[in-house]
């Protein structure tokens, strides 16, 4: 086999030694944040004992610095397929996301115009949203369809125009493990001349970007979503970037990446953000550039999760009182599933979970609100289990038999 084995991973991550309820914890928060492998931490814990400084001094540490970041910004560039100065890094997707939209909307105005989707995390809406008031646009929301968890492409097409100047979608719904149809939302995106934004926060744990191929003009991730510690990242075409004028200090560089990026980054995570991809690429057991080897190790992540996935889902189908939502698992998807039992709240179905099998859940609408509204679901929103990289056949049987026990 020419990618390490789920054992192989899993000896990795120390949190999975942990205990509970008399089992081995079973970690389904990962569309939530996924653990850390030993190597990140160590990635990090190595930059601050070892190298920490500020950047662009002269003397060693600082020099040191400067290096790891650009190193960061070249493995980032290879995790998205995307040159290094197209590289920005931040707190988190929606700092960067808010900071991109004050930057787009410094020259937009009433009667330009911004599509959101009802699908999206908050993340993906409120930062384009907050253009209304602070410059008059306005935004449009692409409704989802209740039945199948997915857009309404029909009606995403109808808000199109040419007053359009951005279509922001998410990669993937962090929610119902919906994937969304990027290929034609760039089409949308082009006959329109908008820019397109895509939030690969969900996605870029389970499928390998290539920025050039999605044909999108911005995307961010977060790298606690695959592995890595808490950064965000985003990628903003060099040729765009090169026009926006961000608010910054008077002082900061001119040009991308940097011009993005206010004050002093969060070095040591940064180093450990790029130490999770590294990680992800050295799954692979052969030599080859890193994105072959990426793209190997998410090759056979995606087979395998995807078996979890059907497992899960039909396990729990076939439990009384549970209703699935989303994408079935012969579509397009995630292996992230959104469910509840009748008769129990979501919050009493994770509760349970934890005390009765040691399996962490999380409950709740994620920030993606438009979807729990959208499936009439009132504030104890779903239940929701994510298979990653980590994830075994045993955990997902042991989660199947949880919730059979907790149905009526
Ligand atoms: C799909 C999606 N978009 C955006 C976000 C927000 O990301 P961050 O926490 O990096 O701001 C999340 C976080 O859960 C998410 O799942």
């Amino acid at each position: 086999m020419n990618v390490a084995s789920v054992e192989e991973i899993r000896g990795c991550f120390p949190a999975l030694e942990r205990s509970h309820a008399g089992n081995l914890v079973g970690y389904f928060d990962g569309p939530g944040g996924t653990q850390v492998p030993t190597a990140v931490v160590k990635a990090s814990t190595d930059y601050l004992l070892r190298h920490n400084a500020n950047t662009d001094w002269r003397y060693p540490t600082s020099i040191e610095t400067d290096q790891l970041l650009k190193e960061a910004r070249v493995t980032f560039a290879d995790f998205i397929g995307c040159s290094e100065e197209e590289i920005v890094f931040g707190n988190n997707m929606t700092t960067l996301t808010f900071h991109l939209s004050r930057t787009l909307g410094k020259s937009w105005g009433p009667g330009d115009e911004v599509i959101v989707t009802q699908l999206d995390h908050q993340a993906n809406q409120a930062p384009w949203r907050s253009l209304e008031e602070e410059c008059g646009i306005t935004v449009h929301t692409a409704p989802m369809l209740a039945e199948s968890g997915k857009l309404d492409w029909d009606a995403l097409r109808k808000l199109f125009n040419q007053r359009t100047r951005l279509l922001a979608i998410g990669g993937a719904s962090n929610a119902l493990g919906t994937v969304n149809d990027l290929e034609e939302a760039a089409r949308l995106c082009r006959a329109a001349g908008a820019y397109f934004f895509v939030d690969a926060v969900h996605m870029a744990s389970h499928q390998l970007m290539n920025v050039a191929e999605i044909g999108c003009d911005f995307l961010a991730c977060s790298s606690y979503k695959f592995y890595g510690p808490h950064v965000g990242v985003l990628f903003i075409r060099k040729d765009i970037g090169d026009s926006l004028l961000p608010p910054r200090l008077p002082c900061t560089k001119g040009y991308l990446p940097e011009s993005f990026e206010t004050g002093t980054l969060n070095h040591e995570g940064i180093v450990g953000a790029a130490a999770a991809v590294e990680f992800l690429a050295g799954m692979s057991k052969f030599d080859g550039s890193r994105r072959e080897r990426l793209d190997a190790a998410f090759g056979t992540l995606t087979v395998r999760s995807h078996r979890l996935l059907e497992f899960l889902w039909h396990g729990l189908e076939e439990q009384r009182g549970v209703q699935l939502y989303g994408p079935g698992p012969n579509e397009r998807r995630t292996p992230t599933l959104g469910f509840t039992v009748k008769g129990l709240d979501s919050a009493a179905v994770v509760e349970r979970l934890a005390s009765d099998s040691g399996l962490f859940l999380s409950h709740g609408d994620f920030y993606a609100s438009g979807v729990t509204e959208a499936l009439g679901l009132g504030q104890q929103g779903l239940v929701r289990a994510g298979c990653v990289c980590y994830t075994t056949e045993e955990e997902v049987k042991r989660l199947i038999e949880g919730v059979a026990s907790l149905c009526p």
